[in-house]
């Protein structure tokens, strides 16, 4: 098979398929957030580091008015034409998530699975919190999912995943090459490997992450007091069911309420 070497985000179409398929369990959690930990009626929605706008098309066919930025431009074209193709605005922008305004307030932001840990700077860190809360009316709500480093435990070490669609099919696996606890940074490898009726190849990416403990991101949190944490739930998404952080913590999704 032809291997390329090269990065999912800039082929949204293959992206969308591979994260896009199960957006319903996230979509479905968010709304119970919104409806849980608001007292306002939430319409308008913005969504930093949207690539695809896997969930915000879903949230713009719900009746909600959404927003996204993404540093990626394939990412934005391709997110703001599919909006387009069903008649919303195309409200995406390339923007980096680390330094943004926003002409109109939003209700609820969310950034559900690690696209945070993208930033590699505590610097970076603080400036993308503080533009979230400069982007929310008071009350708003910011849902902040990522992948924390226990320091307890093994570590998820690999991943595999399939999605297929008519005759698009993906076969994903990720894992992790260098874990630098120090340099908080985790250097992962992927594989892709596409097949269409007409072509078949191997994409083959590499990613970094910054690292947090749970104690690190409690640390970045104290340095934004613009935001104070409601709960923490874990990617099982039970509303029921919000979870206590502790040293084998991985998974999680923080409730931010702008103060
Ligand atoms: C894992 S994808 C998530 C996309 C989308 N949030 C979703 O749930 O499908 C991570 C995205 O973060 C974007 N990204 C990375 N660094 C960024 C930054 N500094 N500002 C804005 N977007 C960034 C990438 O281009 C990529 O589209």
């Amino acid at each position: 098979m032809e291997t390329i070497q090269g990065h999912l985000y800039d082929y949204p179409k293959y992206y969308d398929l591979i994260f896009g398929s199960d957006w319903k369990a996230e979509f479905d959690f968010l709304e119970d957030i919104f409806e849980k930990h608001t007292n306002r009626v939430v319409e308008r929605l913005f969504e930093p580091a949207c690539g695809t706008g896997r969930l915000l098309i879903k949230f713009a066919q719900a009746g909600y008015t959404v927003a996204g930025n993404d540093l990626n431009p394939k990412a934005i074209a391709y997110c703001n034409a599919r909006l387009e193709r069903n008649q919303y605005a195309p409200t995406a922008v390339v923007g980096d998530m680390t330094d943004f305004t926003v002409t109109k307030k939003f209700d609820a932001a969310f950034n559900t699975i690690n696209s945070f840990r993208h930033i590699d700077s505590e610097k970076g860190a603080v400036g993308h919190l503080k533009c979230v809360a400069d982007s929310l009316y008071k009350g708003g709500i910011y849902i902040l999912g990522l992948h924390l480093t226990p320091t307890v435990g093994p570590p998820i070490q690999s991943e595999s995943w399939s999605a297929q669609k008519g005759a698009l099919c993906v076969n994903s696996h990720m894992w992790s090459i260098d874990l630098d606890l120090k340099k908080r940074n985790e250097h992962l490898g992927m594989t892709f490997d596409i097949y269409t009726p007409k072509k078949q190849f191997r994409l083959e990416d590499r990613m970094d992450y910054r690292t947090y403990t749970a104690k690190q991101f409690s640390s970045l949190l104290n340095k934004v007091p613009e935001f104070e944490t409601l709960e923490i739930y874990d990617f099982s998404y039970e509303i029921d069911d919000p979870v206590t952080i502790n040293e084998t913590s991985e998974d999680v999704v923080y409730i931010l309420r702008k103060r």
